[in-house]
Parts: structure tokens; sequence; C-alpha cells
């Protein structure tokens, strides 16, 4: 086929780099962000004079018939095209000749790629966003449900303190809020449009930047032409809060894969988000929670692959940008899979607080509590701690745990143990004690639930 460039050249483009060059497999998919941005231009060109008001109305009515025989499927994308830019100026062409000619006027593929991608990835995020605030929501409910279960909270993956299981979740909820947060600062600085950069340097024609910034959504013009063609910034930005919500979800995925196990058993997953094995009959695997931990390494992949494609360019436009498409594409695709996939599976997964209960009661959990009980009757704290640690020394010799060791082998340690240690020390208690801002007692977790929910509005 004859390229949109042919003139200079002599000789056709050779088959295989030809498909080497091409994008359209996978920039077509924004064609929607190419007509919408190809008609704001033809519409600045036409309030500008630069065409006729006449041509302009022309060409705009019939990127809208391409659009909308786009979405019917009454058009298909041609992949001998080089790109999706090229495509739609072409059947422009095709369908209103000479005209569909003109709208390529004061414009070159760099600015046009450029405000493409910029459109296509603030829709998308928008899509995500939503779907983080579901999340949110469903992890909100989930800990509503979990207020009053008690589990063992854990440092060093070793039972360190009661908590409750709202709370433990709630924890997420603050890190898929602050992501929320990364992807509306990412925006704002993306919402500058390069559009009228043209190749480089700007135009000599008399074009109104600021018109077509405004009819595309956009905060208003980038300042610096050469900048507003060579800028991947945004990319890098949303790729980088992308990895940080799939390492989110990857460190919540081990906790379900963890307490979904025999060992644990907190939780159990659904049939629907669960494989079976096809050897062992007794198995139920967390596949889908699998799945979204081995994916977070591929999006910190695209993030990775993005820098590094940038890193030495020289200004301003060079082919080794067409690169940052797939990388981005892969990491939206990605991260809306899991978040779709993840949120329905966290909400159906069944909690099991005797299960929980029963950890609890193992692991001197409430070894602080004893401590902290001396304290109250006037002990400092490190003698406290002292005196605590030999007596669960002396569990683990006995066979014991904090709660069925006898009375009188407390006041063997010391004479200040009274009775009333073993409700000071009872797990639900050791909880709703912990009143402190942000801490584990149900009303404080309620609360968070409560601000969450708030904010999301
Ligand atoms: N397909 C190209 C890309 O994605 C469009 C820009 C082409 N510009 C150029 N000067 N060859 O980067």
């Amino acid at each position: 086929m004859t390229k949109m460039w042919a003139g200079r050249f002599e000789s056709e483009l050779d088959t295989l780099a030809d498909d080497f060059n091409s994008s359209i497999s996978f920039d077509s998919r924004m064609y929607r962000q190419d007509i919408t941005g190809s008609i704001a231009h033809a519409a600045m060109l036409g309030k500008q004079g630069i065409i006729t008001p006449k041509e302009s109305e022309a060409i705009i009515s019939e990127l809208g018939n391409i659009l909308s025989d786009l979405d019917s499927g009454k058009l298909k994308i041609d992949l001998s095209c080089e790109d999706i830019h090229m495509f739609v100026e072409q059947v422009l062409t095709e369908r209103i000749g000479d005209l569909g000619k003109k709208l390529h006027t004061a414009r070159s593929r760099n600015d046009q790629v450029a405000v493409d991608i910029r459109m296509y990835l603030r829709d998308e995020t928008a899509i995500i966003a939503d779907l983080i605030k579901k999340l949110i929501s469903a992890i909100c409910d989930k800990a509503e449900e979990g207020c009053e279960m008690i589990m063992p909270g854990y440092t060093h993956l070793q039972r360190a303190q009661p908590i409750t299981f709202g709370h433990h979740v709630m924890a997420y909820a603050m890190m898929f809020s602050r992501d929320l947060g990364r992807l509306s600062d990412a925006l704002k600085r993306m919402n500058l449009s390069p559009l009228g950069s043209c190749a480089l340097a700007g135009t000599t024609y008399d074009t109104d930047r600021f018109h077509t910034a405004q009819a595309l959504g956009f905060d208003g013009p980038c300042l610096n032409s050469i900048d507003g063609v060579s800028d991947r910034d945004f990319c890098l930005e949303l790729m980088s809060a992308f990895s940080v919500i799939m390492m989110h979800l990857s460190r919540f995925c081990e906790e379900i894969i963890l307490w979904s196990s025999w060992e644990f058993k907190f939780i159990e997953l659904d049939d629907a988000y669960t494989t079976g094995s096809s050897i062992m009959p007794q198995k139920k695997n967390p596949d889908m929670a699998e799945l979204i931990r081995g994916k977070t390494g591929r999006v910190y992949g695209d993030l990775f692959a993005l820098l590094t494609v940038l890193k030495g360019l020289p200004l301003a436009y060079n082919k080794d940008m067409q690169e940052d498409k797939e990388a981005i594409f892969d990491s939206i695709d990605n991260v809306k899979m899991c978040l779709e996939v993840f949120t329905p599976m966290l909400s159906t997964a069944k909690l099991l607080p005797d299960n929980m209960m029963a950890a609890v009661q193992k692991g001197f959990i409430n070894a602080t509590d004893l401590a902290d009980y001396l304290v109250k009757k006037g002990l400092p704290f490190r003698s406290a701690y002292k005196i605590t640690g030999q007596i669960v020394a002396r569990c683990i010799a006995d066979s014991k745990v904090l709660d069925n060791l006898e009375l009188s082998v407390y006041k063997s340690y010391s004479e200040l143990f009274e009775e009333d240690l073993y409700s000071f020390i009872d797990p639900m208690v050791c909880v709703k004690k912990r009143i402190s801002f942000g801490g584990t007692s149900p009303d404080n977790v309620r609360m968070q639930i409560e601000k969450t929910r708030e904010a999301l509005k």
C-alpha cells in the first residue's frame, strides 16, 4: 500500500520492517480518543480560518460517522495501516476526498499520539479509581462483619497481640485510599494538552491551543512544545501508582493465601474463587489470590520497561516512544482485571472466628497485657516485663497458657497478682481496652469504617 509519507521515497518499505514498525494492533484501542482529538483540532482550524467553517463542519461530521461506524462494528480497523492515526485519516480521505487531507494541517502524529494517550489514560484511570472505591467499600463491609472477631496480630509473623479482624483489614482500606490520592495527583499533572505542539517546534499557522485544550477537557495547553511531544512522565507516574496498587493487592493476597491454609484457617474462600487439584482430591487452592500476587511482578516490569526505554532518548520524539503503549496498556489491563477479581473474592470469603480465637489462645498473645496488669498495680514496666517473661517460660515448661496457670503459681512470681488478673488478660478485654486513637478496639474500628465510608462519598 502507498504510504501517507510517500513522496521522498523511491521504493516500498520491506514487509517485515513494515510489520515491525506498525503499532495499529495495539494503538487501535485509542480510536475514540484519536477521533475526539481530531474533531477538536478540526473545529479549531475552522474557528481560526485556517480552513473554512464549511470544510471544518464536513470533516467533523464525517469523523463523527467514522466513530459511530467503529463503535457499531460497521467499520473494521485495517491492520495494514501503520497506526490508528493513519487509519482514521485514510478512512476520512476515502469518504470525503481531498478535504480529508486538510485535517492534518498544523498538527503532527507526535502531538496527536501524545494527546490521545493522555485522554485514554484519563478515561482508564477513572475506571480504575472506581474499581478501587468499590474495593474500599467491600473492605469496610468485611471489617464491619469482623469488628468483634478476635485474631492474633503478628509481627515477624509471630503472634504478637490480639487484634480484631476488622482492624486488620481496615489497614488495607487505608492503603487503597492513598492509592486513590496518588491517581488523582498524577491526573492533575497530566491534564495539560500537548495538541498543537506539532512535530516539536510548534507551527506557523495561527492556531489556538487554548481552544483545543478546553474542548478536550484539559486544564490548558502545555507550555513547551518540545516537552509536549517528548514527555511520558505521566505514563511513569501512573504506572508507579499502579505498581503500588498491585503491591497492596499482593500483600493482601499473601495473607488471604495464608489465612485459607489449614495451618491458619481464619477464612474460607468461596468455591467461585478457588480451584481443585487434578490429582489431590482434598485440595482447594487460592489460585486467584496467587495469580494477583504473580501479576504484580508483571506490572512492576511494565514500569521498568518504560523507564528504561526513556532513559537515553534525546529530545524530542523518537520511535522508541511507541513502546510506551504496550507497557502502559498491559499494566492497565492487569490492574483492572486484578481489582475486578479481588473484590468479589474478598466479599464472598467466609470468616471463621472460632479458628481465629483458637489461634489467639495459643502463643501468649496477652503477655503484654499481663505486664500492664503489674504496671497498673504499681510496678515499673521493665520489672513487670521481666516477671511476665519468666511466667511465660514457666508456662512453656508446664504446657500451660497464661489463662490457665494457677493463681498460687502467679503469686510465687509477684504478690501483686490477684484473681482479677484472669479477666484482665481475657482476649476480648485486651482488645476492648485498646482505645487509643486508631487502635484495635471495636469502637475505634467502627470509627475508621465510618470515616472511610464518608471519604468515599
Ligand atoms: N505510532 C506512533 C507512536 O505510537 C505515532 C507517532 C509517530 N510519529 C512519528 N514521527 N513517526 O509513537
